[in-house]
């Protein structure tokens, strides 16, 4: 979601006539887009901001935009001087006046909600030349006792489906062929008259379109009518990112995630009846006020049962002004416990991963190329419908092309392969 909004801050500011640069040094205007969702991503802004201020240019305009901006608000101007700007996450369109503002010398801050902001008439500057994030729900409704969300972006709200499908069509007709909705609690969308479903459908019929992703959905959300579009529409990746946060009822509870470890699995079990080739991926957070080691089992228990492909795994981070903060303090789980459970965690999921990509070497798959890979010369970094990461042997000039693999490598969670047969590139945008 961030990457998106980033998109859209560089579309406007391209709009009034900025130019980006690669580096902040020598820049005019600096933006840091910021996380709030544990204290470590707000860490790593107040790092950068520091390092930022020994090294920009003098009199260069720094803004901070986004969640953090949202949640400290004037704190940040009072604490970090050498910032003049602050934006959350619906007042983008204030952007390019504060920085005119703050070049002239004033100091300026937008965090009010504006719950009609869709940015409708913005054109995003896309970083990926291969995939299109393409918001269409902002803020959230559930509040999950945890989580900063709701109060750094507000309610719920839907784009309309004609103008998602018309960006869908844009981004195709520029040479994408893949799409990640992007929302929240993206399967909850409605707009009024269109469901879930309906968008799935909607986008699916975008001539042109290959791979449909989303991102992330919340398990009550996916109603016999979601799950059933995800099943028929041919674009719909054989891939979910399901956040599970926890595998026991009692903690899930607590969490406020309104499901119970059975409710998370029949979500499983639905998937996969209609999906069979389905991999998920999961969120899962350890040491929430309250976990006994026999909580602690029964999320291990159900990584084991679910066999998630990949987890994004993180310890409780308190975050202020949310219910779980306001838990009897002698709940609290020490960083220690925590720490060791991450660790445990975190061999259980690799551990699976590794035995089942092992199984898969030699067999073959088709991969879109997504882009350069980091490191290792002319390798391409490309991924299967089912999200898995694949390097081939390659040259820039075949990014989004589909290729047939073999699989010949792992490092247990990524895979080498070889390319078996070449296929027709798209048309990519000059
Ligand atoms: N502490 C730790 N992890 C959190 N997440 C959200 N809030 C917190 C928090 N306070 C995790 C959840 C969510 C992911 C995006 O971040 O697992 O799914
Ligand atoms: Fe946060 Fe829960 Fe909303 Fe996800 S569903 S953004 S975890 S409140």
């Amino acid at each position: 979601m961030n990457v998106s909004d980033s998109e859209l801050m560089l579309g406007t500011l391209a709009a009034h006539g900025y130019v980006s640069v690669d580096h902040p040094d020598g820049a005019d205007v600096i933006i840091v887009n910021t996380c709030a969702i544990r204290d470590h991503a707000e860490q790593r802004v107040i790092g950068r901001l520091g390092e930022l201020r020994r090294n920009m240019k003098p009199g260069a305009v720094v803004g901070v935009t986004g969640c953090m901006a949202q949640r400290l608000g004037p704190q940040l101007l009072d604490k970090a001087k050498h910032v003049s700007l602050v934006i959350g996450p619906d007042g983008y369109r204030a952007l390019p006046a504060l920085i005119e503002g703050a070049r002239r010398g004033e100091r300026g801050i937008h965090t009010t909600f504006d719950l009609e902001e869709q940015y409708e008439d913005f054109q995003p500057r896309r970083f990926d030349r291969v995939k299109a994030w393409i918001p269409v729900q902002r803020g959230c409704d559930y509040k999950c006792t945890y989580c900063i969300v709701p109060t750094t972006r507000g309610p719920e709200r839907s784009r309309k489906l004609a103008d998602v499908v018309r960006e869908t069509r844009d981004v195709v007709a520029g040479g994408m062929s893949e799409v990640v909705l992007l929302g929240q609690t993206v399967n909850s969308y409605h707009d009024g008259e269109h469901d879930f479903a309906d968008l799935l459908r909607a986008i699916g019929g975008v001539d042109g379109l290959r791979r449909l992703r989303f991102t992330s959905p919340h398990p009550n959300d996916f109603t016999e009518r979601v799950v059933d579009a995800m099943a028929s529409v041919d674009a719909v990746c054989e891939h979910v990112h399901l956040p599970m946060q926890s595998g026991s009822s009692r903690i899930l509870k607590r969490m406020l995630r309104r499901y119970t470890r059975e409710g998370y699995l029949d979500c499983v079990a639905r998937l996969r009846a209609a999906i069979p080739a389905l991999s998920l991926t999961t969120d899962v957070i350890v040491g929430f006020p309250g976990e006994t080691d026999e909580d602690f089992d029964e999320t291990l228990s159900v990584v084991r049962e679910v066999e998630f492909a990949d987890a994004f795994t993180f310890k409780f981070s308190p975050r202020d002004g949310t219910p779980a903060t306001r838990m009897p303090p002698e709940l609290t789980v020490s960083d220690e416990i925590a720490s060791e459970r991450l660790a445990r965690l975190v061999e259980t999921v690799r551990g699976m991963s590794r035995a089942r990509n092992l199984g898969l070497l030699g067999t073959r798959t088709e991969v879109l190329v997504e882009r350069e890979a980091k490191r290792g010369d002319a390798m391409l970094m490309t991924r299967t419908r089912d999200f898995k990461t694949v390097l081939v042997p390659g040259t820039e000039a075949m990014l989004g092309e589909y290729l047939t693999v073999e699989l010949t490598g792992t490092t247990g969670s990524t895979f080498t392969g070889q390319i078996v047969r070449e296929r027709q590139p798209l048309p990519m945008a000059g």
